[in-house]
């Protein structure tokens, strides 16, 4: 696979969104994470839908593989996600139930997996994307509900279950909308303000080659300034954000990418150490990465290629610090 590692030459912790299955079923795929992370984040299987399949069912199968696996090769946990608008089970979306059902149905789900969890994931996304890219609240099931304080609830129920593990509200559009960075900013510092357990505030990073320098540089820097830990939590730097049908992986894109990683790393590094949670990418190659499935379309994002090889951007990586 190549000599070194991430793992061993930059100095926070730097991790991958992981699949159950691959990591079960394909060697290549495991030996990779092995040599080159010291974090992890579950891709699915600790979202509700993997988790509670019925309102007295939880199935741990796939989420304990990963922490087992994670334990065995020295790996840290990163929780993802206690609360999400989607990937939700069927039996929550046709829940029919008084706000105090709803309630508990919130604290519940959280107390169980936090507690089932407990001493063995470091920590947690509580709430995802709770805000809309103008900067208001998503109007999910769980604002429906519950309205907006469900977000402070399910930190403080979080807390409850682990006092131990760190509490992240993650979201994605920083680099790209001022308007939802500043919601966002917002949020996370009236929760610390009004006493709500919060540590961090991961920033999706789901970016693109040609982002600008300066976006990258506010999301980091703006995120930073809450005092926070900042984990950038699902990184991957799209070749073709504009959605081409036909586009071929070029040496010239390829580098743009590799540039574009090097400076996050490079601005991510700037910030104070102690609030250095981590860089997590979402998925491990190209060819496991979400982007092609989820938008149909061909793309290259992430520091290693098709074959499990390191492409530029990994060492565009290196190059950040
Ligand atoms: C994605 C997974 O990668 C897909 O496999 C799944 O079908 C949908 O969710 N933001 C998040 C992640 O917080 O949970 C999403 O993961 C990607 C966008």
């Amino acid at each position: 696979i190549g000599t070194g590692s991430l793992k061993e030459k930059l100095p926070f912790p730097v991790g991958a969104a992981l699949n159950v299955g691959s990591l079960k079923n394909n060697t290549n795929y495991r030996n990779l994470v092995i040599k080159e992370f010291n974090s992890v984040t579950a891709e699915n299987a600790m979202k509700m839908n993997a988790l509670h399949p019925s309102i007295d069912t939880y199935n741990w199968t796939d989420a304990d593989y990963l922490v087992d696996f994670a334990k065995t090769n020295g790996k840290r946990v990163h929780g993802h996600t206690l609360n999400w608008y989607k990937s939700l089970p069927t039996w929550v979306n046709n829940f029919n139930g008084t706000t105090a059902q709803w309630e508990d149905l919130l604290k519940t789900h959280i107390e169980t997996v936090v507690g089932h969890f407990k001493g063995k994931v470091a920590s947690w996304d509580v709430v995802n994307e709770a805000l809309e890219d103008d900067g208001t609240y998503r109007n999910s099931i769980w604002v429906q509900k519950l309205g907006v304080g469900y977000i402070a609830r399910a930190f403080q129920y979080a807390r409850n279950a682990d006092p131990d593990a760190l509490l992240f509200y993650n979201d994605y559009g920083h680099e790209y909308s001022a308007t939802k960075r500043a919601a966002i900013i917002k949020l996370v510092t009236d929760l610390k303000a009004s006493g709500v357990p919060i540590d961090g505030i991961g920033l999706q990073m789901h970016t693109r080659y040609n982002q600008t320098d300066a976006n990258l540089t506010a999301a980091i820097t703006t995120a930073a300034a809450t005092g926070l830990k900042v984990h950038i939590s699902e990184l991957d730097i799209a070749l073709n954000p504009d959605n081409s049908p036909t586009l071929t992986y070029t040496t010239e894109l390829a580098d743009l990418q590799a540039a574009k990683y090097k400076f996050i790393v490079k601005t991510y590094n700037s910030i104070p150490k102690s609030q250095q949670y981590g860089l997590t990418t979402w998925n491990v190659t190209d060819a496991d990465s979400w982007i092609p499935p989820t938008y149909n379309r061909p793309d290259w994002p992430l520091p290693f290629d098709h074959l499990y090889q390191r492409k530029a951007a990994y060492q565009g990586i290196l190059d950040g610090v």
